[in-house]
């Protein structure tokens, strides 16, 4: 089927993308240029397997490509995401834009709505069946080129962009990137390993730092190839591994039996709204703590099965470790009367020797943030290159990658 039409199925599929539109609309990062491309660009032409109603569900990635063991390879990522994205890319008309990760080719299209007939866009997969896959849906799209290769290298032969937006999760902002970026111009990459994945807008400054201009919270499928992660996990649980911290530096043999400990329950009385409420929390909280102990975990298959009964935690999120203990964020509805997307109230649950002290701590410190911090302007992050000395950083390091130390600030400015 021509992608550029979507075929037979556009009329009710209209009715399906305006709706899908509107939804968007309300969660108010939606811009209208976004907006425009996204009612032009048919969505369930890029995904024939499924159903419009499916393709066009507001807060759902559709999977096309799983590994032998299930774990998703290549999907379109869920339209609140593309949304999110590209409110924070947002290229203007005749920008020059390089995309990581083709996939369906369904946001290359969009880019190339948002560039118009002045611009381009060059996407990128490492799996030659996506190439295929994605060349086809975009058949017919002068301004966009499907290329193959490894995306973390970028794309030299079409450099320089004015945009680089990475769709699959990277560990690193990778040098090539920079190299490949034209003077003024914006990189939007989600950066795993912090608490939870983040995507985040980056402009370079004259000192050669790239800055945050937005963050936002989003999960993504990682990188492959010379961008895949690396680094270590603690694994938690006597006679199988229950939960996962991801933190080379969390002491597994000291943790093991930290589940075997009774849980403690701390609320903190402090309440979280929405998204960037999130995001400012898990920003600060990365600027307080940084790597040390500060990490992301989640449940093994086994501990999912046991989810009810001795782990009674969510399927994943952020947590803190410290020795033989380790502690994660949970919540509550703040009101009796909630619903879906109401505000939170947070809480920690502790396990292990001093899980006491752990969750009383956290607390204390989720407090001080409630106190002030909050709000004040959100914590930015910030990209120094590798080799950059301790005292020229400013801020706490959470990543120490081989091509960026990736520090976060807090207090910037008004
Ligand atoms: C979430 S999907 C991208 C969604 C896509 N932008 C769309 O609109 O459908 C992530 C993609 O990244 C690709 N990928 C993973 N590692 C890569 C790498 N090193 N270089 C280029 N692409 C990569 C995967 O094959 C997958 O297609």
């Amino acid at each position: 089927m021509d992608a550029t039409t979507g075929g037979a199925r556009s009329a009710s599929a209209e009715d399906l993308r305006t709706a899908m539109v509107e939804r968007l609309r309300g969660s108010g990062f939606l811009s209208e240029r976004v907006a425009t491309a996204m009612l032009e660009v048919p969505r369930h032409a890029y995904v024939p397997e499924v159903e419009p109603a499916a393709a066009y569900a507001p807060f759902e990635a559709v999977v096309i490509k799983r590994s032998a063991e299930g774990a998703a390879l290549s999907s379109a990522s869920a339209p609140w995401v593309v949304a999110r994205m590209l409110h924070q890319a947002l290229p203007a008309p005749g920008a020059r834009v390089l995309e990581v990760g083709a996939g369906t080719g369904y946001n290359a299209a969009l880019l190339a709505e948002l560039v118009g007939p002045t611009g381009s866009v060059t996407t990128i997969d490492h799996d030659p069946e996506v190439v295929d896959r994605a060349r086809r849906a975009l058949a017919g799209h002068g301004r966009v080129a499907v290329v193959h290769g490894d995306g973390a290298y970028g794309y030299a032969p079409h450099a320089p962009y004015d945009m680089i937006t990475v769709t699959a999760g990277a560990y690193d902002v990778h040098r090539a990137w920079v190299e490949q970026l034209a003077p003024g111009g914006r990189i939007v990459v989600p950066l795993q390993c912090l608490p939870w994945h983040m995507t985040v807008a980056f402009e370079r400054e004259d000192d050669g730092v790239l800055r945050s201009v937005d963050t936002a919270t989003a999960g993504f499928i990682p990188l492959a190839g010379a961008g895949a992660p690396t680094g270590g996990t603690a694994c938690i649980g006597l006679e199988e591994p229950l939960l996962r911290l991801h933190d080379a530096k969390a002491d597994g043999a000291a943790l093991r039996d930290a589940l075997e400990y009774p849980p403690v329950l701390r609320w903190t009385e402090v309440v979280v709204e929405d998204e960037p409420g999130w995001n400012h929390l898990y920003l600060w909280l990365m600027a307080e703590i940084g790597d040390q102990g500060l990490c992301k975990f989640n449940l093994t298959p086994r501990g999912q099965e046991e989810r009810a009964a001795r782990v009674p935690m969510e399927w994943g999120g952020l947590a803190v470790h410290c020795g033989g203990s380790f502690a994660y964020l949970t919540n509550r509805a703040a009101a009796s009367d909630a619903t879906a997307g109401s505000p939170l109230e947070l809480a920690f649950i502790a396990h292990g020797s001093e899980s006491g002290e752990l969750a009383d701590r956290l607390v204390a410190l989720v407090r001080r943030w409630n106190d002030g911090p909050r709000f004040r302007p959100r914590p930015r992050i910030e990209a120094h290159p590798a080799g950059t000395p301790d005292d020229c950083l400013g801020g706490r390091v959470v990543l120490d990658r081989p091509d960026h130390r990736i520090t976060v600030v807090a207090d910037g400015p008004v």
